[in-house]
């Protein structure tokens, strides 16, 4: 016997009754995007690795353990991306694109890859959409992206969303702050997991995140990074929360939100559905002021956010997403001489708009009705011998059930006719 191959751990298939939903939600995502001036970006899934090391930060979990990445021929280190937002920067400091405008909007669509611990909206291969506004160091800019990646989730049906807002202040004020909280918690080291002994010395603020019981007992009495905030900091995040107010987007601010990159500075953001379970972030994303001049580029402000497509899909109603709205028409056709001219009849129909399933299985009129049933189509045409003699078609409603005799001649006008 063949072994039988199938996908490997933690990557899906996304199979026909799925994709429609998948198609659904990329249409919400270009059109939205598209209405606020964002215009789509498509890098490469494989980059130096290089890239990401320096974008991300090797000391976080996605370079340092989830990264898929080899030594490719040439002996250069090349890697599956993890994310896009490194990409997406490599491609604007590459293509000078700030020589085309002085702000970039940018969005994308795609999958990303980390090898992380499959499980319930956790895969190693999952997609992300996500938008990159590049140029801008103000607020407003802050509250536009926030604003687009919640009127995405609403228009896709999710309604349990909360944006969970924080600060993390300019690279001076993190500094400051990860001090004292290396010095707070020192004390307490010995009570401390293993995984947050070794984020002491590598990277303290992820120690805010943990779900160690005791380790958050001891969090409460930390000190808080809106200590830390220069009045720059302070007045760009009490800006963004004023814009977020007049644009009805409710929040609430999180001190201890703490996201797994090293690119970003001031404001941070996530929203979580509560429908999820664990993995309950839909979205995350901030501003990261010095990615691309760390990454070669001149030194210029931006802030964006991705979100997890697959969750996003899991968090919906199955109702809100899956709505059927082009009108279909199956062809029944139970005689082979009448196939040419229903087939020509089916490529006008679609022309105006109709989706048409056309019968290439030439199976009995019981089954072909059968399958008209099953793909929810709103007309069958019929045509059997008596219809071929009379150059007739049957066409029945299958939303209320009646049938009527047409001919054939003008069946394509009844269909131009009617308004959905
Ligand atoms: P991130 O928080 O690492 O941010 O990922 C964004 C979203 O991708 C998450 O909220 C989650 O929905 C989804 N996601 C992440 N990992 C997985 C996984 N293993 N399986 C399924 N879904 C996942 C970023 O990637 C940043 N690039 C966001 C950003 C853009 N910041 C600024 N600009």
């Amino acid at each position: 016997m063949v072994k039988q191959m199938r996908t490997i751990k933690g990557t899906h298939d996304i199979l026909p009754e799925n994709s429609r939903n998948w198609q659904n939600l990329e249409k919400i995502i270009h059109a939205s995007a598209s209405l606020s001036g964002y215009s789509e970006i498509r890098t490469p899934i494989i980059e130096e690795a290089g890239l990401f090391n320096r974008g991300i930060g090797e000391n976080t979990d996605i370079v340092s353990k989830e990264m898929y990445s080899w030594t490719d021929r040439d002996n250069k280190t090349i890697a599956l991306r993890p994310e896009m937002t490194a990409s997406v920067v490599r491609s604007y400091i590459q293509h000078n694109l700030h020589n085309k405008s002085v702000l970039q909007r940018l969005y994308y669509i795609g999958p990303s890859f980390r090898r992380e611990r499959p499980q319930k909206g956790r895969q190693r291969q999952f997609h992300q959409f996500g938008v990159e506004a590049i140029g801008s160091a103000n607020p407003e800019q802050d509250a536009e992206v926030i604003a687009l990646g919640w009127e995405i989730l609403k228009k896709a049906g999710i309604n349990n969303l909360e944006l969970k807002l924080s600060s993390i202040g300019s690279k001076e004020c993190r500094n400051k702050y990860k001090n004292a909280l290396i010095n707070f918690l020192k004390p307490h080291v010995s009570k401390l997991s293993e995984t947050s002994k070794r984020r002491l010395g590598n990277n303290p603020l992820r120690i805010l995140d943990t779900k160690n019981k005791n380790e958050i007992q001891i969090i409460k009495s930390a000190p808080k990074i809106e200590d830390y905030y220069t009045k720059e900091d302070q007045d760009h995040f009490d800006q963004v929360k004023i814009f977020l107010k007049s644009m009805n987007i409710p929040f609430t601010v999180d001190p201890l939100l703490v996201r797994g990159l090293d690119y970003y500075t001031q404001t941070t953001f996530e929203i979580i559905s509560n429908d999820l379970g664990a993995q309950d972030a839909l979205l995350g994303g901030g501003r990261y002021d010095g990615l691309i001049k760390s990454l070669g580029g001149k030194d210029t402000p931006a802030i964006g956010f991705a979100a997890g497509m697959e969750r996003i899909l899991m968090a919906l109603d199955d109702t809100a997403i899956n709505k059927k709205t082009t009108p279909t028409i199956y062809i029944v056709c139970v005689d082979k001489e009448a196939l040419g001219s229903l087939q020509k009849l089916s490529t006008n129909l679609r022309k105006i708009g109709y989706k048409v399933l056309f019968e290439t299985l030439r199976r009995s009129m019981r089954a072909q009705m059968r399958d008209a049933n099953k793909y929810n189509a709103d007309f069958a045409i019929i045509v059997g011998q008596q219809e071929l003699v009379n150059k007739t078609i049957q066409l029945k409603n299958l939303s209320v059930g009646n049938q009527e005799t047409i001919e054939l001649k003008n069946v394509f006008n009844y269909f131009k006719s009617l308004t959905f």
